[in-house]
């Protein structure tokens, strides 16, 4: 399939994606955490497709993405008060509600659940682009099943051209990470994934909010996790990525001894941490000086290190602030849980 790459965003090349999604195709566009993989909400063939080009169980169920606060009541069939708070203070931006789903959303969309995730996205070609379709957009993150997330249109490029109809180019993630999902269907607000929005924030908002312990812990074989991705590998590149976590300088030595023995195993090896203290790695990338800086630039580092043919990566988790969970657990789970505390 040729994919039209649009680089120019103007009215008449949003008009050109909006026409391709209501024509039942799938088209990748820019939000300010990842970059979607859209398709109508409404079109189960379509949606169809994007399950097909990520190559994604169908038991993962979709985030409907709308443009604006007023269009969440076409897809929940009731807005809680909670839900009317944490629109009120944040959307449009980076988190997803859980709420009841409204009849005429696919299944597919929902993976059969009665529920639905519901996000605004406040980039601006993100909803240009939703407005030019018509239709409330279903879309995941545009990457292939299992790898890190797309921050950058080169991201998209490389996992999607040829499987898909077009890629809207716009630019580098602000965020980095995905949206938090918010569960809103049960009295105590809780998180599934944390992310842009952190938790604080939203205790500022609703009294009582809870963090689903898989946030942090691996699901176990036959549990059933409320949001069905947690059970999947996740943001995971070719690498073999162990995390190191815990004091700064007691991080630095415990990493520069694996750099040691890696490398002695003859591996090429990567490191991802604040600074670079002479770890005598094959290729360091900067986590930056506090966890919102390394959320924006952890997927693009992790997919850098599989360019580059780097077989180990060593991260090293040591500050703590607001963006640590969200930080966490997309670590967390591209190392499979492969943690050493120090
Ligand atoms: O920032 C984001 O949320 C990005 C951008 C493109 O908006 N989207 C995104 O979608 O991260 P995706 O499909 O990669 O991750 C959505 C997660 C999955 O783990 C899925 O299981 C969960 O949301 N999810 C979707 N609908 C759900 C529902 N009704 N109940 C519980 N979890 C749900
Ligand atoms: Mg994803």
């Amino acid at each position: 399939m040729d994919t039209l790459i649009i680089k120019d965003i103007n009215n008449k090349t949003m008009q050109t994606a909006g026409e391709i999604i209501r024509g039942g195709g799938v088209v990748a566009f820019p939000t300010e955490t990842v970059y979607g993989l859209g398709a109508s909400a409404y079109d189960d063939a379509a949606v169809k497709k994007i399950y097909e080009a990520k190559g994604r169980p169908s038991d993962n169920p979709l985030i409907v993405h709308v443009a604006d606060v007023c269009d969440v009541e076409t897809v929940a069939r009731e807005i809680p008060e909670n839900a009317k708070k944490i629109l009120e203070s944040f959307a449009p931006g980076p988190f997803t509600i859980i709420l009841k789903k409204k009849d005429g959303i696919s299944d597919t969309v929902t993976a059969g659940l009665d529920t639905v995730g519901i996000r605004i996205p406040s980039h601006p070609v993100a909803r240009e682009f939703i407005r030019a379709c018509g239709v409330p957009i279903a879309a995941p993150s545009a990457n292939l099943s299992g790898k890190p997330s797309p921050t950058r249109a080169e991201h998209v490029i490389h996992d999607m051209l040829g499987r898909i109809d077009a890629i809207i180019c716009g630019g580098d993630a602000s965020v980095g990470v995905e949206s938090t999902i918010i569960d809103l269907t049960a009295d105590v607000p809780t998180i599934l994934r944390p992310g842009g929005i952190t938790l604080e924030e939203l205790k500022k908002v609703c009294t009582n909010v809870e963090v689903d312990r898989h946030v942090l812990e691996a699901v176990a074989a036959a549990e059933q996790p409320k949001c069905p991705g947690m059970k999947y590998k996740h943001y995971a590149p070719d690498a073999d990525v162990t995390v190191v976590e815990g004091e700064l300088s007691a991080c630095e030595k415990k990493i520069k001894e694996l750099v040691k023995r890696e490398k002695e195993g003859g591996k090429t090896v990567g490191v991802l941490a604040a600074a670079d203290a002479d770890f005598g790695a094959d290729l360091f990338i900067s986590s930056g000086k506090d966890n919102r800086e390394f959320a924006r630039v952890l997927f693009d580092a992790l997919r850098s290190f599989d360019e580059n043919g780097i077989q180990t990566v060593l991260v090293q988790l040591s500050s703590n602030d607001e963006y640590s969970l969200a930080v966490k657990n997309r670590l967390y789970k591209s190392a499979g849980n492969k943690i050493i505390f120090v």
